[in-house]
């Protein structure tokens, strides 16, 4: 299934940019999450891939991880949304880049190890063309080359 190696290798985007947090502008950084991140990777997560996952019967554990890893990006949103709401005071700004670099890297690691692989093992063939058909309609709607450049500048 494609689809897992392009979130996959945009979780590498994302771990880019948090490895270069500090140095971005802070408009930067609420696009890049914004966008890439949460409307680009995020909704190819839970408009595609999770809510398939919805329509099947998934084991308890599976569906307490999707569960966490639907609070985990909202909490995401929360974080960028208190940027911008204090976008002038670096002491909030530092905190929310510290919880930014404390959710991320342990979400990414859950859905690499421990979700996108069990997920797959839900859908038929069949299915996971047509999940791979979506993601790619999905993306060609959006620019992420934009967000890739921006981070291979530095
Ligand atoms: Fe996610
Ligand atoms: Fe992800």
């Amino acid at each position: 299934m494609k689809t897992i190696g392009i979130l996959m290798a945009e979780h590498r985007v994302i771990e880019k940019m948090l490895s270069q947090i500090d140095e971005k502008p802070v408009g930067s950084i609420i696009e890049f999450f914004r966008i890439y991140a949460d409307a680009i990777h995020h909704g190819k997560e839970e408009d595609i891939l999770f809510s398939k996952l919805a329509g099947k019967e998934i084991k308890k554990e599976h569906q307490e991880i999707m569960n966490k890893l639907l609070e985990e990006h909202q909490k995401g949103r929360e974080i960028i949304s208190r940027i911008e709401s204090n976008k002038g005071n670096d002491k909030i700004v530092k905190e929310c880049k510290q919880e930014l670099l404390e959710l991320y890297p342990q979400h990414i690691e859950t859905e690499d190890k421990h979700f996108f692989m069990p997920a797959k093992e839900y859908f038929t063939e069949e299915e996971q063309k047509q999940i791979d058909e979506e993601s790619r309609e999905f993306d060609k709607k959006q620019d992420k080359k934009k967000y890739e450049e921006m981070l291979k500048a530095q």
